[in-house]
């Protein structure tokens, strides 16, 4: 049987993060999931690389769109792979079949009277591709808080209204098609409001798919990049059996109206199959913080893999957050459960159990029934653990699992193989056989639960068990007890999880995350814009009166000097024809001296809010130029002119 997932397609816009991360290892787990359990599982992911925002991204690196975009995507796709995440198909916007899928469903959709032109005025949210249609002038966007712009224009409509009463029959019919519970009632109040119809298409953009209409209409960005989730598999079949719809999506919170709510009815409008499942995860908060590339307060996953691998960012993320709710990421906290469950529970069952079967039995897997109740633990954890990730459940399946690991620990321990293997006697020798035995199955069956959770080490464990075959064709008539067969030869032994020294390992992975970030700024190329293009683009419109707010005057720098401790402030005194000179602190230490500075005709602005520096109190700025990340140029006068005139 076939099982449908998928992940967001990502913005071009920047790279891999791990909270793009997070949603990705838990699709790669869940079709690793769902293959063990022999469902042909096929995932989707991808790169969303139109909209204003990209565009605006390539042209600040002076770069077309497409190019930025094939850089950025190659790059998502290199990260991934080093991630260990296999998918089945990437779709990216701009790719010619994606062009179609979309034009063909616009015209579905069409046919079916459900889009038709219109004039759209109202606020628009350039950063999240939003039309805000509660807004106001001047209100910011309800989801980063940016300011909105009013845009008036011809567009095409989807008659979202017409859908209102079917999708809230879809949510009563199928009380698990959003998931968790709380965004599912989040929807289910949007929808019994008053649903708007949806513009979805803009004439002021270039980069993006044309609408199949005359004129010069580009479709807007949802409804372009949801029907990605179809161009990966609209002609695929497994068996027979169509892969489309998908069995579930895999979003972050933030996107759930737009899963929830237009994908349904777009595909309700085209007479598509709908979703069975939208299952929206929580936000991973760094330093109490939602990561985000705009905020720049993000976490990378390359120095994590790369100071304690792959899987252990893996495991930390299942095991730490409840999937659905949001969750910290801190890197004390990733080492501490790196140590205790990793390094100390798996890691140390494993070589506990391979290096006393290499001592105590010569490496061959002693003839023994193993401990009963424990076997009948075993049966329980792996019915819970089903249960649970059948339910994406995955940290309570976990926990479920290493309860079985602690339990065993304490078996051994009360055991004492160290002692049963040098006493005497054939009741001592069954006795240790039979330990044995249970702690190298309860590791057989560990290591195959694990391996979706684990895939660069379960693997390793698996092999130096001996076992035949690969971990990941393990199917569920394996995990049944005493399987394990006696007189079977253990591998190589090598540890899987070396402990880490929390003090080394975190600044170091601090270290990476510096080199990696500048690995990247190297990758998408500080070009020189292109002719005509202005780098930073240029701030939004303001009329004169907004201009003649700010009061520039020129003034005379009568004394300067450093500020002590600090080598990037000076404390000017500036004249401007008051009765008392200024006092004005400058961050131009660096690129001016004292004496540089002394008898200068500079322009301040005179009216700005005095702010405290150092100690100082600073009234007024000194007007500079740079470039970016270049020393401030201070701003003259060639000919004479009084201190205290007014620039305007
Ligand atoms: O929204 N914590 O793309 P995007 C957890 N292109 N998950 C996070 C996260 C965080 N701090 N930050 C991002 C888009 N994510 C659209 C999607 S789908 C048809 C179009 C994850 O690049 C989370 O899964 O902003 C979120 O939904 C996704 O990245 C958004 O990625
Ligand atoms: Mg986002």
């Amino acid at each position: 049987m076939k099982y449908y997932l998928t992940t967001p397609i990502y913005y071009t816009n920047g790279t891999p993060h791990i909270g793009h991360t997070y949603c990705t290892m838990v699709a790669d787990l869940v079709r690793r999931y769902k293959r063990m359990r022999g469902y042909d599982a096929v995932l989707t992911t991808g790169t969303d690389e139109h909209g204003v925002n990209v565009e605006r991204a390539a042209r600040n690196q002076g770069k077309a769109p497409q190019e930025f975009c094939d850089i950025l995507a190659a790059e998502w796709r290199k990260q991934w792979d080093r991630l260990g995440i296999q998918y089945d198909h990437f779709v990216r916007t701009s790719d010619p079949a994606h062009h179609r899928t979309v034009q063909w469903l616009f015209e579905r959709c069409r046919a079916n009277g459900y889009i038709y032109p219109g004039k759209y005025t109202g606020q628009y949210c350039v950063f999240c591709n939003l039309y805000v249609n509660e807004a106001k002038p001047g209100d910011p966007c309800p989801d980063c808080g940016r300011p909105t712009e009013t845009v008036t224009e011809e567009n095409y409509f989807f008659k979202l209204s017409a859908f209102r009463d079917r999708l809230l029959e879809l949510y009563a019919a199928q009380p698990d098609f959003i998931q968790p519970e709380t965004r599912r009632n989040e929807v289910l109040a949007f929808v019994q409001g008053d649903l708007k119809d949806l513009s979805i298409t803009r004439t002021t953009i270039e980069w993006g798919i044309p609408a199949p209409v005359e004129g010069k209409h580009v479709i807007y960005v949802w409804f372009d990049a949801l029907i990605a989730y179809l161009t990966a598999v609209r002609e695929q079949t497994i068996n027979g059996e169509p892969v489309w719809p998908a069995d579930v999506h895999l979003i972050g919170k933030e996107i759930i109206r737009f899963h929830a709510v237009y994908w349904p009815a777009f595909l309700m409008a085209a007479d598509l199959p709908l979703p069975k499942k939208i299952f929206a995860h929580g936000w991973l908060l760094f330093e109490q913080d939602k990561m985000s590339k705009s905020r720049g307060n993000v976490v990378r996953p390359d120095p994590i893999r790369r100071v304690v691998g792959a899987d252990a960012l893996r495991y930390f993320l299942l095991r730490e957050v409840v999937f659905g709710n949001d969750g910290s990421f801190s890197y004390d906290a990733l080492i501490a459960r790196y140590n205790a469950e990793l390094a100390n529970g798996l890691g140390n069952l494993a070589s506990r159990t391979l290096n006393m079967l290499q001592q105590y039995r010569g490496g061959a897997i002693p003839a023994a029934a193993g401990d009963p109740a424990i076997a009948q633990q075993a049966g329980k954890v792996i019915r819970a653990y089903f249960a649970h990730f059948d339910e994406f459940g995955f940290s309570r399946g976990l926990d479920a699992l290493w309860g079985l690991l602690s339990e065993v620990d304490r078996y051994i321990v009360k055991k004492a193989p160290w002692k049963l293997a040098r006493a005497e006697g054939d009741e001592a020798r069954r006795d240790l056989e039979e330990t044995l035995y249970t702690s190298a199955e309860v590791l057989r069956i560990a290591t195959a639960l694990l391996a979706p959770v684990l895939p660069e080490s379960a693997p390793k464990i698996w092999e130096q068990l001996g076992m035949p075959g690969e971990v990941t064709a393990v199917r569920l008539d394996d995990l049944r007890w005493g399987q394990l067969a006696a007189g079977q030869k253990i591998g190589v032994i090598a540890g899987v999880f070396p402990r880490v020294d929390a003090k080394e390992a975190v600044p170091r992975m601090l270290e990476l995350e510096a080199e990696v970030v500048a690995e990247q700024n190297r990758l998408l190329g500080k070009a020189a814009p292109p002719p005509g293009a202005l780098n930073p683009p240029l701030a939004p419109e303001i009329t004169i009166d907004d201009f003649a707010k700010v009061d520039l005057r020129v003034g005379v720098v009568v004394s300067a000097e450093r500020v002590k401790g600090s080598d990037k402030l000076l404390h000017l005194k500036v004249d401007i024809g008051e009765a008392q000179p200024r006092t004005i602190v400058a961050g131009i230490a660096e690129a001016y001296s004292p004496e540089a500075m002394l008898n200068r005709k500079v322009v301040i602005v005179a009216n700005l809010q005095p702010r405290k520096l150092r100690g100082i109190t600073s009234s007024g700025m000194i007007v500079a130029a740079s470039v970016e990340g270049g020393p401030p140029v201070v701003a003259g006068f060639h000919e004479e002119i009084a201190p205290g005139a007014r620039l305007k």
